[in-house]
């Protein structure tokens, strides 16, 4: 989960890395470091943000390569941070990713002196012992990353050799080609604002940059990478204003919920259009899906489950990433596996999507980002189109997964026969007022701030909700729990009288959701329950009439089963007011990243 960036150009390197790798700090934020390369190797690293580097005035050189860090392997500690050198301290490497048999290659290395506990290290001295035997950097990497077991996307340069010399195997890579210079980068966030044109590296890729072009190779080979053309504009991944990306991301759902849909509703014939490769006769042979992903796109499986079995009666399956196997007496023929993740990348859901293709089942990939490994290893890949997410929590992009998984639903049970024109019909309909409807919500957000602010001194927190509300109570939990780091658990409603209500006092909130597709009235019950015990209650709610029954209470407009993704707006303004009341780092959040790329 590390940010890894790289240029080689006309121009001084030192500003294009650092502005680079600010954009990355959400992929880690424990330690930066650049290095950078001429006849001689100059290398800046220490704990903290890359904003904090102690870098010298301006530096000549046109070529370097950076890092911003999440600790896996050693704590956060200058020694560890990246660029790590050899004994000669003319090769640097910045890695992404675990060298699994760290440890082996270490003892194999007996004169060589280290200076870190990382894994990555001995990554610097295998092509030190390379390059005793070769001058060729490339051919050095090469034989280096034989020897490496796990996964990495790799970055290194050499005094008095040209270029960077990448490698990925496992985690991402991305090539992007500018006017005056060439890019690496683990996204294409810190390259938007210097070019669009990218290459995605392949699992396997070796390539050198340098200022001519990109050479890459594969098994030895030399292959071409098709170059594409990125459609997001750099102010995408600005905060435009906002004071963090998270509040700006929520605040952008109703553009990204109509992206969402754009072009996929055809409103006179009443039909979705998904441009998959799925056959009717497929989806009308499955027996099964089974949804998989981590986190927050977990939440939103286990609402999409519920929105394809009430409409395409098939059965539907939601398991986590790390969890996942195929499981017995499942036909790989009649199985559909679909994985859901945002940033295309989590290695728990690549491995699980992986698993599903070793048995010959179909897989879909549900994403966000173009281009993604996710993306480019299933057999068809649907976009959420919800726009760069640069806040580690992740917000807009659950509400446009779940739009994506109920427009899947949709076109599912139609290719089944199953759909019913009524249910289609009135879910088509509230699909495309659900923009407007989050917009009322975010009017809101002055006064969420202040329930935020009478209510941030809890003990802890829990949210309740049933049906398609418990994925939401689940993911209102979770964002406070990431960015407030509060205590706070998501409950089926009907769950908490059997254990969780000993937990409950006048010093724990409740927030309740008691919407359309959540089984308000039974939910009611279980608000009184706990407001029976002195637990103060925040409803999200669509019943008329009963505000007065609640401490605090925001309603939310007739949308059927997509009412609790208005709901879900509320809890993500509470949870990033109490984190703000508690000036926590927001958008990064301690010990998180953005896209997990290891196990
Ligand atoms: C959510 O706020 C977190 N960032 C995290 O749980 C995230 O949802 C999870 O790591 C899955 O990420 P993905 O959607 O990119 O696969």
């Amino acid at each position: 989960m590390c940010g890894i960036i790289g240029y080689v150009g006309e121009s001084a390197a030192q500003s294009r890395l650092v502005a680079g790798l600010q954009k990355l700090e959400y992929r880690g934020y424990d330690s930066a470091g650049i290095a950078l390369v001429d006849d001689a190797l100059s290398v800046y690293k220490q704990v903290g943000l890359v904003g904090d580097l102690d870098l010298p005035a301006d530096s000549p050189q046109t070529c370097g390569i950076g890092h911003t860090r999440w600790s896996t392997h050693g704590r956060p500690t200058d020694a560890n941070a990246h660029p790590h050198t050899d004994c000669s301290g003319r090769v640097a490497v910045v890695h992404n990713g675990i060298v699994g048999n760290y440890d082996d290659l270490r003892a194999e290395l007996p004169d060589h002196e280290f200076q870190s506990e990382t894994d990555t290290e001995v990554v610097a001295h295998l092509i030190e012992v390379e390059l005793e035997f070769t001058d060729d950097l490339v051919a050095a990497v090469s034989a280096a990353v034989e020897r490496i077991e796990g996964s990495y996307a790799l970055g290194v340069v050499a005094a008095g050799h040209d270029g960077i010399v990448v490698a990925r195997r496992n985690s991402p890579l991305v090539v992007g080609h500018g006017s005056d210079g060439n890019f690496v980068a683990s996204d294409v966030t810190p390259l938007l604002e210097h070019t669009r044109e990218v290459s995605y590296l392949e699992d396997g890729d070796i390539a050198h940059v340098t200022r001519e072009g990109v050479e890459v190779r594969h098994d030895g080979a030399s292959v071409e990478r098709a170059v594409h053309r990125i459609a997001w504009d750099p102010d995408a991944a600005e905060k435009g204003g906002y004071d963090h990306y998270m509040l700006k991301e929520i605040h952008e759902q109703p553009q990204a919920l109509r992206q969402a849909i754009a072009g996929r509703i055809d409103a006179v014939e009443e039909r979705v259009e998904l441009d998959l490769s799925l056959s009717a006769a497929f989806l009308d042979s499955l027996d099964e899906i089974q949804l998989v992903a981590c986190g927050t796109s977990y939440h939103a499986c286990l609402y999409g489950k519920q929105l394809l079995e009430s409409l395409a009666d098939v059965r539907v399956t939601v398991e986590f990433g790390s969890e996942y196997a195929v499981g017995s007496g499942r036909d790989p023929e009649r199985t559909l596996v679909v994985g859901v993740s945002q940033s295309g990348e989590t290695a728990d859901t690549l491995r699980a999507l992986r698993t599903a293709k070793r048995t010959g089942i179909r897989t879909l990939g549900v994403t966000n980002t173009v281009g993604s490994t996710v993306a480019r290893e299933c057999d068809d890949a649907l976009y959420i189109q919800a726009g760069p997410e640069i806040g580690v929590a992740a917000t807009k992009t659950f509400a446009s997964q779940v739009v994506t998984l109920a427009l899947l639903a949709i076109d599912v049970a139609d290719s089944r026969g199953e759909l019913d024109p009524a249910d289609g019909r009135e879910l088509l309909s509230n699909l495309q007022a659900l923009p407007g409807a989050v917009q009322t919500a975010l009017d809101r957000d002055e006064e969420v701030r202040e329930v935020a602010d009478a209510y941030a001194g809890g003990d802890a927190f829990f949210f309740i909700g049933r049906q398609f509300a418990t994925p939401v109570a689940l993911e209102g939990a979770l964002k406070l729990k990431e960015i407030s780091y509060d205590h706070a658990e998501g409950f089926p409603a009907g769950e908490l009288k059997h254990g969780p209500l000993a937990l409950i006092t006048e010093g724990t909130p409740v927030l309740a959701i008691l919407t359309d597709g959540a089984r308000p009235e039974e939910t009611h019950n279980n608000v009184k329950e706990v407001q029976s015990r002195g637990a103060p209650v925040v409803a999200v709610t669509s019943e008329t009439g009963r505000e007065g029954d609640y401490e605090v209470g925001f309603d939310v407009p007739d949308l059927g089963v997509l009412e609790p993704l208005v709901a879900n707006v509320y809890l993500q303004l509470f949870a990033y007011y109490v984190a703000d009341g508690k000036a926590r780092p927001i958008d990064r959040p301690r010990n998180l990243a953005k896209s997990v790329t290891v196990e």
